[in-house]
């Protein structure tokens, strides 16, 4: 059993934070929602994993190297444009041959991992095994219809009126019989080889096709309310480490992780909370669900329910919540006159400013 991990692609809906880096490299507790899949793959035995990149492939590939620390053999496949799913499966067939795989949405996160659905496929061997989960907004999925058997009647990307709410989570497993299917189908409105159209061709094969419905939590990281959620439950299982200093007046109480070389002065953290390496806050208030990443500096300010990435500075701005700040952002209050907000804001950057 191989795995083939999908971490090419654009990320336009994590926009301005995915126009310099990989969408599957934004951190989740301060780690590469890539990294959680790649775990989950090496937990259920699967070693040999194929990761298909596209234009981002410099940053995955420095990321994840050749696997090792990940406990994995990584394979890079080049898909020279983001094609679609079904496509980035025709790139991979020398690498899958006639092997059974596991494809893994780099930028999906699942919780309790996939090591029993792993073991149920490899026990009776379907031409795929899908993960199913009830959503409230399916327009934005693969959507999938079941008979009343429970074994599927349809599947339909992304369907503007929704004939159910059980949306394909980023986790199949397929035997090569996939790879036949695929050459069979033409690129869909959107323009892409639909792996839904695919295994819908499967389907029509009279193939068995089978689905279960996914128990714990699932999240599509791709925009920023759903990274902050999925931040907030990966935070929710944390155990606190302190590696870094705390002086006498600072205050930490709960599931906090505070990396090496951090620095916290007059702080008060409440977790859960991860505080990067190397990081120095000063008379700052972190609150929960909170990830700050390494090398930043908090100063005079209440941050909670938010993501920062490696090298932000926030100072003296009152209290900020629900935000996502990108690498080496600053926010700061000044005494410059005029006395007006000053920004320099990337492309689609978005900011509230508080009334009064
Ligand atoms: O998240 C689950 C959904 O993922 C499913 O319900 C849908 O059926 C499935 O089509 C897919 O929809 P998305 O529109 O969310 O897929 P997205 O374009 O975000 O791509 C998913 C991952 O695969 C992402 O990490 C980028 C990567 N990718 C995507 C394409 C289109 C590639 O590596 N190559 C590609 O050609």
């Amino acid at each position: 059993m191989k795995a083939l991990v999908l971490a090419g692609g654009a990320g336009t809906r994590l926009r301005p934070i995915t126009y310099t880096s990989a969408k599957q490299l934004v951190p989740v507790a301060n780690k590469p929602i890539l990294f959680y899949g790649l775990e989950q793959i090496r937990d259920a035995g699967v070693t040999d994993v194929g990761i298909i990149v596209g234009d981002t492939h410099e940053e995955i590939e420095a990321a994840v190297g050749d696997g090792s620390a990940l406990g994995i053999r990584a394979t890079y496949i080049k898909q020279d444009a983001p094609l679609g799913l079904a496509h980035a499966v025709l790139t991979a067939a020398e690498f899958l041959g006639d092997d059974d795989f596991v494809m893994f949405l780099g930028d999906n996160l699942i919780e309790g991992g996939i090591t029993g659905v792993v073991e149920a496929f490899e026990r009776d061997r379907p031409a795929a095994q899908l993960l199913l989960k009830r959503v409230p907004d399916p327009q934005r999925f693969g959507i999938a219809v079941l008979n009343e058997d429970g074994s599927i009647s349809r599947l339909v990307e992304k369907p503007a009126d929704p004939p159910s709410d059980l949306a394909l989570v980023g986790v199949y497993l397929f035997t090569s019989a996939i790879l036949d299917a695929a050459r069979r189908i033409e690129p869909s409105w959107r323009g892409e080889l639909e792996i839904t159209d695919a295994i819908q061709q499967l389907i029509d094969d009279g193939a068995s096709v089978r689905a279960s419905e996914v128990e714990g939590w699932w999240l599509d990281t791709g925009k920023k309310d759903e990274l902050l959620d999925a931040n907030r439950i990966v935070l929710g299982a944390i155990k606190r480490r302190i590696d870094g200093t705390c002086d006498e007046t600072s205050t930490v109480t709960g599931e906090v992780i505070i990396e090496a070389g951090a620095e916290l002065h007059g702080t008060t953290v409440r977790g859960p909370v991860v505080i990067g390496a190397g990081s120095k806050l000063v008379d700052a208030y972190v609150g929960p669900f909170t990830s700050v990443g390494p090398g930043c500096l908090l100063e005079s300010c209440e941050i909670e329910f938010s993501v920062l990435l490696a090298g932000c500075t926030v100072r003296d701005i009152g209290r900020l919540e629900g935000s996502l700040l990108g690498r080496e952002v600053t926010l700061e209050r000044t005494v410059r006159r005029p006395a007006v907000h000053r920004v320099m804001l990337g492309d689609h950057a978005q900011v509230e400013i508080a009334k009064g």
